[in-house]
């Protein structure tokens, strides 16, 4: 099955080819970073009209590297739900249009399915499965009873923890994103700052009383004109990160019998987190956590998670498919 994957949900255009929900003919991703870092972050109209002016390169772009003929694809996924709504409308317009030419069928996968099915690429998904989703916009843990179903079985009350991160890069002036920034840093200091561990109820989380306690210790050290040391601040703050999310996470697959967890979300190139996980593991889990390409938004994960989709169930769309900003997994 050759599936055309479409992602247009933030600032990456992308468009990808995926065979048998494994193979990646190709997966072209066209960020738009560098033009929103001089706003420190995302504008949305600005996504929206990089995305019209990208969208037809990419598409063309995605056939000539794999070498398939458009008259060759089977299905066209795409991202329809959640995200920046112009942006999300732009990559859904031209998926329907592409499927309406060449007649092909379509389905509408949600970006957080994406994320998730990003694993299949490199690894042998098995279920039952305990997924923890860690973005910009989301923190979820998700229960996997088996193949495509869904349920949310704790989130963040607050900020999602790619959201702290980005807030922390700031007031530590290091730019957006901020996340690989931060974590960059992190690994030239040691967690000798103490900061608080948030307590929250079962699968929950809440980061935004740890990240508003990095801010007020900076603004505080800086009135007082003592020196900050920003290595060891972004240390200590993605140990507590990390540490409350692969606790959580296991506490979770020990509640629901699960082994099998996968990492998911832009957070997943986390290098801390990844470390912290493998130091946990005796062996009782198997943990699967894209690289690193994989692991921020991209095309080829629509395409894996639609593969998979269509295994559980015949479920295309039509041409009416609409964009949704906000619309939960389960
Ligand atoms: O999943 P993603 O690419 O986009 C969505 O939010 O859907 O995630 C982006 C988030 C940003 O907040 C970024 O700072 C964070 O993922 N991120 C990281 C790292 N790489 C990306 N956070 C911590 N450590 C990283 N290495």
């Amino acid at each position: 099955m050759l599936v055309l994957g479409v992602e247009s949900s933030c600032d990456e255009t992308s468009v990808a080819i995926v065979k048998d929900g494994k193979e990646v003919l190709a997966n072209i991703v066209l960020s738009q970073i560098d033009i929103h870092t001089k706003f420190g972050g995302v504008v949305p109209e600005v996504a929206s009209r990089n995305h019209v002016y990208q969208v037809s390169l990419v598409f063309k772009e995605a056939f000539i590297k794999s070498g398939v003929k458009p008259e060759e694809i089977d299905v066209v996924a795409v991202t329809y739900a959640p995200g920046l709504i112009g942006s999300l409308l732009v990559g859904l317009t031209a998926a329907k249009t592409f499927a309406l030419i060449y007649n092909k069928p379509i389905v509408g996968i949600h970006h957080l399915a994406g994320h998730i099915y990003a694993n299949g690429i490199e690894h042998n998904m098995q279920f039952p499965a305990m997924a923890l989703v860690v973005s910009g916009g989301n923190t979820e843990l998700v229960y996997m009873k088996d193949n495509y179903e869904f349920e949310i079985i704790g989130e963040t009350y607050d900020d999602a923890v790619g959201e702290s991160y980005d807030k922390v890069a700031r007031v530590l002036g290091l730019g957006y994103p901020g996340g690989p920034a931060v974590d960059k840093l992190a690994k030239e200091g040691k967690a000798t700052y103490k900061l608080p561990h948030p307590y929250v109820d079962d699968y929950n989380f809440s980061f935004s009383g740890l990240k508003s306690a990095v801010i007020n210790l900076v603004h505080n050290e800086e009135q007082r004109k003592n020196e900050i040391r920003k290595a060891d601040l972004a240390a200590s703050f993605q140990d507590v990160v990390t540490e409350i999310l692969v606790n959580k996470t296991i506490k979770a697959c020990k509640a629901y019998q699960v082994k099998n967890i996968i990492v998911a979300g832009g957070v997943s190139a986390n290098s801390g987190l990844k470390a912290r996980f493998n130091a946990i593991n005796d062996g009782s889990y198997n943990i699967n956590i894209p690289s690193i390409k994989y692991c921020t938004d991209n095309a080829a994960m629509i395409g894996v998670a639609c593969y998979y989709k269509l295994q559980k169930k015949k479920d295309f769309a039509n041409l009416s498919l609409n964009a949704y900003a906000n619309l939960e997994l389960a």
